[in-house]
């Protein structure tokens, strides 16, 4: 606990504990945000960006971090003080073209970096949540071992199945469900465990699985920490576990939000959305006679084509609100636009926290195998361009 990864953890820990007032509140849902007395200074900066600053903020998270590096120095001294080094390639890869049959180019590029940075081990490895098996066969071909994929979804098992048929591949799928016991093939020490971009409960299950086989080495990179069944977030290291800091989903969803590959359409898209959204929130609270947000489950991507009356009509349905005749939609639609504009500019606060809660979250993993007897790094596998969630933790059982 006392060494590098111990004490960035720590250091984080206070600093997001401390400022919690800064990112907990959604300025979406909340409209007396708790720093908008104490950091007054902060919320005149951002309403007063023009459209272009905004946007630039938005989009670059170094431009962002700069600029409140100049309004808030230490805080963010503090929050960025740990930066994972980004990894070393461990050596050239043999690719064929067989390897990357069925994979977007996004998606390839990342399984290249993933697999390049696994160093060479004369153990049979075990790929979580392998889908049709795109790094299974990388890590195959140039481990040169036997590797065991875990898939739940059949139709996948079938794809990843006859590719690996096909050219004879030394890789055998299990069509298992991750979080039920593992098949005995699964559960040898002698192997290493990979998982690319496996979700909350999922990489969390690699990692308690991992510890219990005593298996020599895992490599994991941990994905959409909201996607759990626990309404709160259930720490693995000790740690973490006395740290103060209640990570509910919206919370964890922070730790997720810079979706820096997301296409310009389905950015609009989602803008529009949130600005539906707070139209029909200003047409509920006068309906309703109540100044309080009103939570509108989500929605098809089709409805979002049908225009804001449509909107509307759906999530009154939703909530149980009778719609009287003649609304006057386009005054709503303005009212949300409004408060839309306001709140894109609020919200630059909270995206300032959004990589340090993802390292925070990172470092409970690697922190849980530490204090388990696994030597541990944690590195940067490829660009965020390529993957915003692009860190990987690498672990090696200690010799007994
Ligand atoms: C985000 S994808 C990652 C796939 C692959 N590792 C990659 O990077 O291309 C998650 C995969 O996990 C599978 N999955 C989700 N829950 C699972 C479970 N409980 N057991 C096994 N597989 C699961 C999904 O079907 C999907 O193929």
């Amino acid at each position: 606990m006392h060494g590098g990864l111990g004490s960035a953890f720590q250091l984080l820990d206070k600093t997001l504990g401390d400022n919690q007032d800064l990112w907990l509140s959604q300025p979406f849902t909340c409209s007396d945000l708790p720093w908008s007395r104490t950091h007054g200074h902060l919320k005149d900066a951002l309403i007063a960006l023009n459209d272009k600053e905004l946007v630039q903020l938005h989009n670059c998270p170094q431009q962002r971090l700069r600029w409140f590096q100049q309004r808030e120095p230490e805080l963010c001294a503090a929050l960025y003080a740990f930066e994972p080094e980004s990894t070393e390639p461990v050596r050239p890869l043999e690719v064929s073209s067989f390897d990357s049959l069925h994979i977007p180019g996004r998606k390839w590029q990342q399984v290249l970096a993933f697999a390049g940075a696994l160093p060479h081990r004369e153990l049979p490895h075990v790929d979580w949540c392998a889908g049709k098996g795109h790094l299974s066969r990388i890590v195959q071909r140039n481990q040169r071992q036997p590797v065991h994929c875990m898939e739940w979804d059949a139709s996948l098992v079938a794809v990843g199945e006859a590719l690996a048929k096909q050219q004879g591949r030394d890789i055998h799928y299990h069509h298992h469900n991750v979080l039920q016991p593992l098949p005995a093939a699964c559960t040898d020490a002698a192997q290493v465990h990979i998982g690319l971009h496996a979700c909350g409960e999922l990489h969390q299950q690699l990692l308690q699985q991992v510890v219990s086989c005593g298996a020599a080495a895992v490599a994991l990179s941990p994905c959409c920490y909201h996607k759990t069944s626990a309404d709160q977030y259930l720490p693995l290291s000790g740690a973490a576990r006395k740290s103060r800091l209640r990570l509910n989903r919206p919370a964890l969803h922070l730790a997720v939000q810079e979706a820096v590959t997301a296409r310009r359409g389905e950015r609009l898209l989602r803008e529009q959305e949130r600005l539906w959204r707070l139209g029909f929130d200003a047409l509920q609270r006068e309906l309703r006679g109540s100044d309080e947000y009103l939570s509108v489950p989500s929605c098809k991507r089709e409805l979002l084509r049908q225009g804001f009356p449509a909107f509307c009509q759906w999530a009154a349905r939703a909530k149980q609100i009778t719609l009287p005749e003649g609304i006057a939609y386009d005054h709503y639609l303005q009212l949300g636009g409004v408060r839309h504009r306001d709140i894109v500019r609020l919200e630059l606060l909270r995206q300032l926290f959004t990589r340090p809660l993802e390292l925070w979250l990172v470092l409970d993993c690697a922190l849980y195998l530490e204090e388990h007897g696994y030597r541990v790094t944690v590195t940067q596998f490829c660009e965020r361009g390529v993957s915003p969630r692009n860190l990987l933790i690498q672990g090696d059982r200690d010799q007994q």
